[in-house]
């Protein structure tokens, strides 16, 4: 890896190209109803540690993990207000990372101690952060997923290899077709599609055009620059509809990645609510691994396992190494995504490499329209 090669998506500490690109924008990082108020939490993402906490106001902060004095982990500190209390010698932080309090120093200098502290911002049910120098842009927001009819289910998963063969994966239509086949001939979605790709505003328009009816309806996707993809998601085992689905690929370290999602699911029709995706059992991970390891085939996972669309996918992307070589990848047309992604992300680090401005990367305020006629598709499948 050289730090300079426009090329290399897949390296992502701050001082990589690609790390620096991905911190210019939002990245969530945690479930927002997994962080309780006084359990502040060490958070591994983009190969650094954070500190993220819930202050008494109920308002998320994060800040650096180590403490400016001695460099324990503030996240095992005590909240305080809306500030964190370093465990090892109670200084205090407020929720913008100014020390307040030294109570060991005889002659306090809290004044000029300052832990680095990041925007954060709680939306959709996810804990969003922005890692980039100064001042952060808006946080992109998703009018589709606001006051719906239906629930907003949250999701974080492991996914153990580089984030971008995740990210690849979402420009990667035809997939579904084969990783996901025995979900896919169960409702009929046979037909595989003629990818389209476009450059927009907000990263890659990407439509799956197919002739047939029902389940064969032309797909529309929205892939948004940096890491994010949103769409409408097929059935799966125990999610009988489609169903509308945000997605954010964010890095843990060059290996391991996880995705925070959030989908759309009717309202069920006992009246339960159900905020996030319950636990899977087994660990969709264990069973990646058993597969990848030779312990197991993949057609021996029972086709009503709910997490199948997660192990099916682990296995094509772990099953590449953890890091690709993409250099020995032979690329045919049904990837044009990929490979108008690629194109946009190399753009991107030579303007980063150069220190010239990226491009404005932005949403429409406006609702994106998704799945071609969907009220009929629904009816027919
Ligand atoms: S290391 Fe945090 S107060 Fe000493
Ligand atoms: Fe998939």
């Amino acid at each position: 890896m050289k730090a300079r090669d426009v090329t290399d998506f897949a390296h992502i500490g701050p001082d990589t190209l690609a790390g620096k690109f991905l911190r210019r924008f939002w990245q969530p990082i945690f479930v927002g109803a997994d962080l309780k108020k006084g359990r502040p939490v060490r958070v591994h993402v983009l190969n650094e540690y954070f500190t993220l906490y819930r202050g008494d106001s109920g308002a998320p902060f994060t800040v650096e993990d180590r403490c400016p004095h001695r460099q324990t982990s503030l996240a095992l500190g005590n909240v305080d207000g809306d500030g964190i209390r370093c465990f090892y010698h109670g200084w205090l932080f407020n929720g913008q990372g100014q020390c307040i309090e030294q109570p060991a120093e005889k002659a306090s200098f809290a004044k000029k101690v300052q832990a680095r502290a990041y925007p954060t911002e709680e939306y959709l049910g996810l804990i969003f952060v922005y890692f980039g120098e100064g001042d952060a842009p808006p946080l992109p927001r998703f009018p589709e997923m606001e006051n719906v009819e239906g629930t907003l289910v949250v999701n974080r998963h492991m996914v153990p290899c580089n984030y971008f063969q995740r990210v690849e994966n979402d420009l990667d239509e035809s997939h579904v077709h084969f990783v996901h086949r025995v979900s896919t001939d169960s409702y009929g979605l046979d037909e595989l599609p003629d990818i389209h790709v476009t450059e927009t505003d907000y990263g890659i328009l990407r439509i799956g055009e197919r002739e047939g009816g029902g389940a064969n309806a032309t797909r529309t996707a929205h892939w948004m620059m940096p890491n994010a993809n949103f769409l409408d998601l097929p059935p799966s085992p125990g999610h009988p509809h489609w169903t509308v689905y945000l997605a954010y690929r964010v890095p843990v370290d060059d290996e391991t990645m996880m995705t925070l999602a959030v989908s759309i699911r009717p309202i069920d029709p006992s009246g339960a609510k159900q905020t996030q995706r319950p636990k899977m059992d087994p660990d969709p991970n264990f069973l990646t691994e058993e597969i990848l390891a030779g312990r197991m085939y993949l057609q021996d996972v029972d086709p009503k396992y709910p997490g199948l669309f997660v192990v099916q996918d682990n296995v094509a992307l772990a099953g590449q190494g953890r890091i690709v070589d993409r250099s020995r990848d032979r690329l045919g047309q049904s990837d044009k995504g990929v490979i108008l992604l690629r194109k946009l992300w190399e753009r991107e680090l030579k303007k980063i490499r150069d220190d010239k401005p990226i491009k404005n990367w932005r949403r429409p305020k406006e609702k994106l329209h998704l799945l071609v006629d969907r009220p009929k598709l629904l009816e027919e499948i």
